[in-house]
């Protein structure tokens, strides 16, 4: 029978309890974490969102129906607990409680508790899916306890300092239109106004720069965000972003310092971390060429060589036929890996490639019996020491070459870096690496549509400089865009541009993307209608709130940081959302399911 509290108050939350209050009366309240049973005594360890504190029912200094009731408690009741707190007899040096107990004079069962489907420990064996289901009961644990007071210092931090710079905290629509960041939309049906829908944001883009025209100045929100794509470890359909927007800034680097301002912030009140007080940028460009990625991780070195203008004239087809053909030939050179790797191993990591689309992986390993490679014999001694040099080739290291458009190139061996530094336990996870990566370009061929499409969106303005020399019409693909990516462990923490603010800039650059002008009036009319009315300069950025967390309590996993988040087919096995509805609610949304 669950009790009431009645007129107890708590004092006291478990874990915070010190040797300091021995002797004085406390409070508190919370789940039994263990109970153990000695005759006269009944030890519980109780459990509330800041830790576990020991309390004993001793039968000596209670009544007899209290003592039987502490006989009744079993794991997971909860409880509120009266008593004076004593030094505790057998000290357990694990926990900042463990030097003292609580002695019960008094105490009601709030709740008992059924068996849990698993025990609530960290270290559960139960399978991910039931502990999803009862994502309710693992999160009690006291890591999801701790990330989930991570997650909220970091958004009280986040509110304090736009605030403190002039930042407005503005909420935007979740029932909108379609948003252009490229990820298929989650659609809502409309009741009014049959076989039309509302798409939910996959960021509030759109609303944040009509912000700027409305003349707010400087925006932020802490904004769900909805895109229905696949799911990684570090993706999740519906996540936040830390959203921010600001005018009268032409300059990347006037929104780039107080997204850094603002990460430095955070860093620092959170686990008091300094951030370097310059955090480096690299250029896009560089960040492919030396890592293979536009997000790299640079905590370790396994860059990439470029060797294109060595192999042009090699006799080994696939080399020279990739550089005829606008492609590169570019390696890694494993250091110290040549005999860490077996024939097979070297045989994996080829079909590792392969899954980056590379057709193959050439090698040239430096063992102390001599230089072995199946490639050998189609280069010159003078290629190989060209190779060799270049590559910095000493004896023990093993070159991995792969030839192909560039976009493989770097997909591959960009991938085949992170793999080998990973395998060879390269990275140091004390340290936080952390990067601006800048100059993205502004556009990208899509071959499937055939045509240039916006990496970042359409409405990031061009580089000045390659706008005015008229790239855009003579090579578009090489115009480099006022767009930057925070990079913190090789992971896109954040990313952002400044606005094309100009009409004619804006006209210029849907031709170019191949909008007609019905396209535009219909997909964006009332956006590119605001900007006949006067629109400032404006620029920001977005953080991903769920990424930072993950990296500040350096878990791997997104789905740690996201009280109900969802699996790999988008789904949450709690709520067995996405549901079948009424057939009612389908008839009035005019909704006719065709299930194939
Ligand atoms: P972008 O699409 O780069 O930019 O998103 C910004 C940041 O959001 C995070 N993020 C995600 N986190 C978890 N799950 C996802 N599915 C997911 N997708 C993105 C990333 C990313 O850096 N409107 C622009 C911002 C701007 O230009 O101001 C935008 O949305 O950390
Ligand atoms: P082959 O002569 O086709 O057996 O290839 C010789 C070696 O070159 C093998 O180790 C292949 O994996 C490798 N190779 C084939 N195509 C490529 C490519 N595009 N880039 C790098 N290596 C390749």
């Amino acid at each position: 029978m669950a009790e009431f509290l009645g007129n107890l108050k708590r004092t006291k939350y478990c874990g915070q309890i010190r040797e300091s209050e021995i002797g004085q009366q406390l409070t508190v309240m919370g789940w039994v974490a263990k109970r153990r049973n000695l005759g006269s005594l009944v030890f519980v360890d109780l459990r509330d969102r800041t830790g576990i504190i020991q309390v004993v029912f001793d039968q000596s200094e209670t009544s007899e129906e209290n003592f039987a009731k502490a006989e009744s408690i079993r794991s997971e009741y909860v409880l509120a607990v009266v008593g004076k707190l004593r030094q505790r007899q057998s000290i357990n040096p694990n926990i900042p409680t463990g030097t003292v107990e609580l002695v019960a004079s008094e105490f009601k069962i709030l709740s008992d508790a059924e068996t849990t489907p698993f025990v609530i420990d960290e270290n559960s064996t139960a399978s991910e899916a039931l502990r999803l289901k009862y994502r309710y009961l693992d999160l009690r644990n006291a890591s999801y306890q701790e990330r989930f007071k991570l997650r909220s210092d970091v958004c009280r931090i986040i509110r304090n300092y736009m605030c403190e710079n002039d930042f407005l905290e503005i909420e935007t629509p979740f029932l909108g239109k379609s948003t252009p960041e490229g990820a298929r939309d989650y659609l809502v049906p409309s009741r009014v106004h049959p076989g039309s829908f509302y798409a939910l944001p996959q960021s509030p883009q759109l609303y944040k720069q009509l912000l700027m025209i409305s003349g707010f100045d400087r925006y932020f929100q802490i904004a769900r965000c909805f895109r229905d794509e696949d799911l990684r470890a570090n993706r999740q359909p519906e996540f936040t972003q830390v959203d921010m927007e600001m005018s009268f800034v032409d300059s990347e680097e006037d929104v780039m310092a107080i997204a850094e301002g603002l990460i430095r912030k955070v860093f620092k009140e959170t686990i008091n971390y300094e951030l370097p007080e310059n955090i480096r940028r690299m250029t896009w460009q560089e960040a492919m060429d030396r890592f293979g990625s536009d997000k790299p991780d640079t905590r370790f070195g396994l860059e990439l060589v470029n060797v294109s203008d060595i192999v042009k004239d090699c006799s080994f087809q696939v080399f020279t036929n990739t550089v005829a053909n606008g492609g590169s030939v570019r390696l890694i050179n494993a250091k110290g890996f040549a005999s860490k790797l077996s024939r097979r191993d070297i045989d994996a990591l080829g079909e590792f490639v392969k899954t980056y689309r590379a057709k193959g992986l050439a090698w040239m390993a430096l063992k102390e019996e001599g230089l072995q490679s199946p490639i050998a014999k189609f280069l010159s001694e003078e290629t190989v020491n060209s190779i060799l040099g270049r590559a910095n080739a000493e004896k023990g290291d093993i070159l991995f070459f792969v030839a192909d458009k560039n976009e493989t190139v770097y997909a591959s061996l960009g991938a085949l870096r992170l793999h080998l530094a990973e395998k060879a336990g390269l990275i140091n996870h004390d340290e936080y690496d952390i990067l601006w990566v800048t100059q993205f370009p502004m556009l990208e061929w899509d071959e499937e549509e055939n045509r240039p499409v916006a990496v970042h969106h359409p409405f990031t303005s061009p580089n000045t400089e390659d706008y005015q020399a008229g790239l855009l019409d003579t090579a578009p693909l090489s115009v480099r865009a006022k767009a930057y990516d925070l990079v913190i462990n090789g992971q896109e923490a954040g990313g952002g541009s400044i606005r094309i603010h100009s009409r004619d800039m804006q006209k210029k650059m849907f031709n170019v993307l191949g909008f007609t002008d019905e396209q535009i009036e219909e997909r964006f009319g009332f956006f590119v209608n605001a900007f006949n009315y006067g629109t400032p300069p404006h620029g920001g950025l977005a953080f991903g709130l769920d990424r930072l967390v993950m990296l500040l309590s350096k878990t791997d996993n997104i789905k740690d940081v996201i009280a109900f988040p969802k699996v790999q087919n988008a789904s949450d096995l709690m709520t067995e959302a996405p549901a079948p509805v009424e057939e009612k609610q389908l008839r009035e949304l005019c909704i006719n399911v065709d299930e194939q």
